[in-house]
C-alpha cells in the first residue's frame, strides 16, 4: 500500500466510524422516543433537581419530595386523551392500593406552562385523586426539568380555524422514583391495572 493509498484508506475508516457512531446515536434516540423514556442504559441520568410552583402557587423543589417515593407524570390540562386517561387510572390505582398509597407522592407536571398556570392546574386536578399535586413554573424551569427527565415534548400547531391554538405531544409514561429520587421504573401508557398496581406497591414498600 502506498502512503497515498494508506491515507485514503484511513480517511475512509474515520468516515465509517463517524457514520457508525452517528447511526448509533440516532437509533438510540429513536428507540428512546419509541419507549417513551430512556432505555435501561440511560437510567442513571433520569431525574435531577428542579424548582417549580405547585397548584396552590407555592414554590417547590426536588428537595420537597425527598424522603418518600414519588410518581411523576408529565402532561397538560388541554390534553384530549392521554392525560385525563392516565390521571384517572392513577386515581383508581391509588384507591386500589389503600393505605399503602399514602406512602407515595403523586405529581402531575405540566409540559404547557404558558396555559397551565397554578389556578388552571388546581381547577383541572379537582377531577382526580386529591393527593395528586400539580406542578408548573416558567417555560425555562419546566423545560429544564423535562430535559433532565428525558421527557419528549413537542408543541404542535392546530389547524387554522381552531384559533391558532396548539397541542403538545409528550411522553406518556409514568415515572417512578424512589425516596432518594432515584429512577425506579416506569408504567407504560395503557399498561394493565394489575401490573401498574404491583409496581406502585413495590415502589411504596421498597422505595
Ligand atoms: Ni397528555
Amino acid at each position: 500500500m502506498t502512503v497515498r493509498k494508506l491515507r485514503v484508506f484511513l480517511w475512509l475508516a474515520v468516515v465509517a466510524v463517524a457514520g457508525l457512531s452517528l447511526a448509533l446515536v440516532v437509533s438510540d434516540s429513536a428507540r428512546e422516543r419509541l419507549a417513551g423514556v430512556g432505555g435501561s442504559e440511560g437510567v442513571a441520568a433520569i431525574g435531577g433537581p428542579f424548582s417549580l410552583v405547585d397548584h396552590q402557587g407555592e414554590p417547590v423543589s426536588h428537595a420537597d419530595f425527598l424522603g418518600r417515593p414519588t410518581v411523576y407524570f408529565f402532561g397538560f390540562t388541554h390534553c384530549p386523551d392521554v392525560c385525563p386517561t392516565t390521571l384517572h387510572e392513577l386515581s383508581a390505582w391509588l384507591q386500589e392500593l389503600g393505605p399503602e398509597a399514602d406512602r407515595l407522592q403523586v405529581v402531575f407536571v405540566t409540559v404547557d406552562p404558558e396555559r397551565d398556570r397554578p389556578e388552571e392546574m388546581a381547577r383541572y386536578l379537582q377531577a382526580f385523586d386529591e393527593r395528586i399535586v400539580g406542578l408548573t413554573g416558567s417555560p425555562e424551569q419546566v423545560s429544564e426539568m423535562t430535559g433532565n427527565w428525558r421527557v419528549y415534548v413537542r408543541k404542535v400547531p392546530l389547524d387554522e380555524g381552531e384559533g391558532g391554538d396548539y397541542t403538545v405531544d409528550h411522553t406518556a409514561s409514568v415515572y417512578l422514583m424512589d425516596s432518594e429520587s432515584r429512577f425506579f421504573g416506569t408504567i407504560a401508557f395503557g399498561e394493565a391495572d394489575d401490573s401498574a398496581i404491583a409496581k406502585l406497591r413495590r415502589l411504596a414498600q421498597e422505595g
